[in-house]
């Protein structure tokens, strides 16, 4: 059993904190957000994952997690110390800004002590960050003793708890014996069960985070450009993907066309990613086109409803089912739904929302909208249907439902959600296949 404490007590720091304590570990979660930390003693969560409430509220009752303000207690009591705070990109240049892990740095050297702490980057960094949180600590606390490791998180935001209890891997960066010795104590209760742990440097550590990312938003990109191929060219994306998915050297996870990639990562780490290999002087091309593409993909969705609409939008009414960067989240961070709908409102269309979870944070992007609380709502009586989020419940809504429901039967769904021949009897664009009339 390890004394834990997470710093920054956000999507990272809460599930990593949770599972943590579940594992059977001593957790101290720190924020800086009061109302956050008040909220979760009383069994309120800042973020929607599922089983994650549960398990707060029953490692809480057990004294296994607490919640705090308080940095400089929890850093006196643990001796592993997680760094979970936002890398988001600086705006100016695309870099990770480093300022509040670099803060939280600062913060820890004010209150070690004489014990040796394991200080562990679990937010997603750049190269070299390891040694830039080494170097603070060490002006501050000459005497310090610490090693600095980097741990990147892999989970999927919407099985966040199932990622973190079940990795693919656990990568641990460390470029020392002792702190890699206690790491693995601190994961044992995984690798007993035969969930690979590799050790690495802390420079591999990081490249194989924003590498992961990386492949995975080309990944996407690439059935995207492909779809839109498809379309032109008469072919059928879904079974191109089944056939492509089929083969193992390729496997069929995120090989679903879409809007373009979205979510608190995937934008930031590829941009990150991007800008480092130009630092090194060693280009990654295929990350700049699959960054450029993504950019561009709105632009091609708005041309896409566009056409669907017959280029007569103005005062449309559009229900859009669907507005977080992806289902089982309550995430909008990045979400294509933003730039998306924000264009078509310069358009002149009506947006009558519904998303299950997006109701949360959806009206600070979409003041202009309305929300409303199911999605037979949203569709009575509107010109068309858009789909921008593929949410399972929306699967349920049959071609008789958006028939009865719209005032004119044209779906425009951009997650290719329904079969074909489910779609009969109302128009029905998705992508990358013909259209149903
Ligand atoms: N969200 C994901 O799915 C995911 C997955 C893997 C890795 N990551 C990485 O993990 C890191 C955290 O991401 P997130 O989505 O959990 O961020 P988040 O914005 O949800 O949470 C960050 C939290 O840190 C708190 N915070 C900021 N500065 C603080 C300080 N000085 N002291 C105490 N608390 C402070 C904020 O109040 C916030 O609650 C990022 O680097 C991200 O790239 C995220």
């Amino acid at each position: 059993m390890k004394n834990v404490c997470m710093i920054g007590t956000g999507y990272v720091g809460l599930v990593s904190g949770a599972c943590f304590a579940r594992l059977g570990h001593n957790v101290i979660c720190v924020d800086k957000n009061e109302e956050r930390i008040k909220n979760l003693k009383k069994g309120i969560m800042p973020i929607y994952e599922k089983d994650l409430k549960e398990i707060v509220e029953e490692s809480y009752k057990n004294s296994r997690i607490d919640f705090t303000c308080d940095l400089g207690r929890a850093v006196q009591k643990s001796e592993i110390i997680f760094i979970t705070v936002g890398t988001p990109a600086d705006k100016k240049t695309g870099d990770a800004d480093l300022s509040y892990v670099f803060a939280v740095a600062e913060d820890i050297a004010r209150h070690v002590k004489n014990e040796y702490k394991v200080v562990v980057l679990k937010s997603t960094v750049p190269i070299g960050t390891a040694e830039a949180v080494e170097d603070i600590i060490k002006k501050a606390k000459p005497k310090a003793k610490y090693s600095v490791v980097s741990n990147p998180e892999f989970l999927r935001e919407g099985f966040a708890v199932s990622d973190f209890l079940n990795p693919d891997r656990i990568v641990i960066g460390a470029n020392d014996e002792k702190s890699l010795k206690i790491m693995k104590e601190l994961y044992k209760p995984l690798t007993d069960k035969a969930y690979p742990l590799m050790h690495t440097n802390t420079t591999t550590a990081n490249m194989i985070k924003y590498a992961s990312n990386s492949f995975l938003a080309m990944k996407i990109m690439f059935i995207n450009e492909l779809s839109d191929m498809c379309e032109k060219a008469g072919a059928d994306v879904q079974d191109v993907a089944k056939g492509i998915g089929r083969d193992s050297r390729i496997g069929h996870k995120f090989l679903n066309p879409g809007p373009g990639f979205g979510g608190s990562c995937f934008p930031k780490d590829t941009m990150a990613l991007e800008r480092m290999a130009k630092k090194f002087n060693s280009p990654l091309k295929l990350v700049e086109t699959t960054i450029a593409e993504n950019n561009a993909r709105r632009f091609k969705m708005i041309s896409k409803i566009d056409a669907a609409l017959a280029g007569n939008t103005r005062g449309k009414r559009l229900a859009v089912l669907g507005v977080t960067f992806k289902a089982e989240t309550d995430d909008m961070r990045d979400s294509p739904s933003i730039g998306i709908l924000s264009e078509l409102h310069l358009m002149g269309v009506k947006l009558d929302i519904y998303d299950p979870q997006g109701k949360k944070h959806g009206p600070e992007f979409f003041p202009y909208a309305k929300f409303h609380e199911s999605a037979e709502e949203a569709l009575k009586g509107a010109d068309a249907a858009l789909i921008l989020t593929e949410w399972p419940q929306f699967k349920k809504i049959t071609a008789a439902d958006y028939k009865k429901l719209l005032k004119t039967p044209l779906v425009i769904d951009l997650r290719n959600m329904y079969n074909l021949a489910d779609m009969k009897g109302i128009i029905y664009h998705s992508l990358g296949r013909r259209t149903v009339k």
